[in-house]
């Protein structure tokens, strides 16, 4: 084993080598022939900056690593990390065009970890009028009409069974994904909690620690477990489809995203099993991650600003005063919460979960008179625009009430610069279901409980942001709430 090792090792290092100079030789070329790149530093041999980027997103600081090149160079500059030549763009304008030419000019890029655990079908890896047609499928399953009709009162439901259980220590990360994740199965196969998806659940978060490890099972144990989880959740996804199939041809129909995805009348139809399940596979991964830690940031933000909490307590003590102590949330209530809509705004613009998008050009692109070479990654960061200070005044601290009424930043700007769920054809189906799921939780978090933070957490930024040890609250419940009478799953 260890022979094979040291050969593989030698062969990878010995590509690396050959990729480094011809990617030195072909860019010399390139300026020779072409305009200009835009400016920037390839770093080192092999690693070009890779080691600097990473280790500037294990501080504290959100931005360290393109604040200090578009200090250096201006907000489209050119570095080498992750093994490829890649432009940076700071710019809304710059970004907004990227997001806007997907298919034209740029194609969506993953690294090869998340597109081997997403599965070939999964909608974030499809392209031209298959992905159109599949997004807005997406889409339809988690629109406005479609939460007021029926997804509100599942989140409602499923917020307040998890808090059921919440006494003394809570590890506030773990709680929001168990929400997230029961939430998105309902949404996409009709099943509440039970063991069946506690099961899924386990083997899907290994799948998830594999996203960010080296895509070689070889070298890293995290990869081969996920590798592994992977193709327990998809046997475990297929028996589903496959009862679900001939339910359905039984005229049996459900009214969930599974049922849509096998109407052979509707706009589904047609997919063979193997394609529901990576579709269904990353549609979990798109909104359980990110929309659980948006949940922990919003209540650590608020933690550290007390003046923004008690706002939002009042609010919310008003609709339970209308509601009473244990009626569910209506989608009247949810539009009438106009501050925490500014808390869930400030809480996307600084913790940027998704801190931007990578692409790969199709073909030579020119960009504030810069040529971008065919093939080459680029990388539009949203969050390098969130916290610049000239769209945001004091851009670094967390203040909801920049969002009042007269006061929206960037309202002013020909360009909208607050973009979370990115833009475009590829923009966030789920943006709308994030909103709700975030303002429903915060709800019942404010009105059932105070708390104070258990111990110092860090944020941090690499691989993904999150606070280093899930953020442990130790939770009192509130006069107002005396523990309700215990909410079964339907
Ligand atoms: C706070 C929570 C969320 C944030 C910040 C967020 C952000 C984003 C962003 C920035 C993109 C664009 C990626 C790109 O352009 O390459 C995206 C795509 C996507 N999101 Fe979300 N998202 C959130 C929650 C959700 C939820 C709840 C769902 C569930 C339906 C969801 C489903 C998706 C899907 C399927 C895509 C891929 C779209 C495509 O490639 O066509 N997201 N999200």
């Amino acid at each position: 084993m260890g022979s094979i090792i040291f050969l593989y090792t030698l062969f990878s290092l010995l590509i690396s080598f050959i990729s480094f100079f011809l990617l030195r030789t072909t860019t010399a070329h390139f300026r020779r022939r072409h305009r200009r790149l835009p400016p920037g530093n390839f770093g080192l041999p092999f690693v070009g900056e890779t080691l600097q980027l990473i280790s500037a997103y294990k501080t504290e600081n959100p931005e360290p690593f393109i604040d200090d090149r578009v200090s250096k160079f201006g907000t489209l500059f050119t570095t080498h990390v992750f093994g490829e030549p890649t432009v940076f763009s700071a710019d809304p304008e710059l970004n907004r065009f990227i997001l806007q030419n997907e298919g034209k000019l740029f194609v969506s890029s993953y690294p090869g970890s998340i597109s081997n655990l997403l599965g070939r079908h999964s909608l974030l890896l499809m392209r031209g009028s298959l992905h159109k047609r599949m997004h807005s499928l997406t889409m339809s399953f988690a629109n406005s009409s479609i939460i007021k009709d029926h997804l509100l009162v599942d989140i409602d439901r499923l917020v307040r069974l998890i808090m059921e259980s919440w006494t003394g220590r809570v590890l506030l990360l773990d709680e929001a994904k168990k929400i997230t994740f029961h939430l998105t199965v309902k949404q996409l196969m009709s099943f509440d909690p039970c063991e069946w998806t506690q099961k899924l659940m386990k083997e899907y978060m290994l799948v998830i620690e594999g996203f960010f490890s080296v895509p070689l099972r070889i070298f890293s144990p995290t990869y081969r477990r996920a590798i592994q989880a992977r193709t327990k959740v998809a046997e475990a996804l297929s028996l589903v489809v496959r009862e679900r199939r001939s339910e359905s041809e039984r005229g049996e129909r459900k009214n969930d995203m599974l049922g849509a995805l096998l109407d052979e009348d509707g706009n589904g139809g047609g997919f063979s099993d193997e394609e529901i399940v990576d579709f269904l596979l990353a549609l979990l991964v798109a909104g359980y991650d990110t929309t659980s830690t948006i949940m922990t940031l919003a209540v650590k933000f608020l933690t550290e600003t007390p003046l923004a909490l008690s706002h939002l307590k009042e609010e919310h003590d008003a609709i339970r005063a209308r509601r009473g102590e244990t009626e569910a949330l209506m989608w009247e209530d949810y539009k009438s919460m106009p501050f925490t809509q500014c808390v869930v705004n400030e809480t996307l613009r600084m913790a940027n979960i998704i801190s931007g998008v990578f692409r790969r050009t199709i073909a030579d692109v020119n960009m504030k008179g810069y040529t971008i070479p065919k093939g080459w990654k680029v990388f539009a960061s949203l969050r390098a625009v969130h916290l610049n200070q000239d769209y945001f005044k004091d851009a670094r601290s967390f203040n909801p009430w920049r969002w009042q009424m007269n006061n929206t930043p960037g309202a002013t700007s020909s360009v909208n610069v607050f973009t979370p769920f990115g833009g475009g054809p590829r923009r966030c189906p789920g943006y709308e279901l994030a909103r709700v799921e975030l303002s429903v939780f915060l709800h019942h978090i404010v009105t059932r409980f105070s708390w104070v933070a258990a111990e110092q957490d860090k944020l941090v930024y690499f691989p993904t942001t999150r606070t280093q040890k899930r953020y442990p609250i130790i939770v009192q419940r509130r006069a107002l709430s005396r523990p309700c009478k215990r909410l079964e799953a339907k």
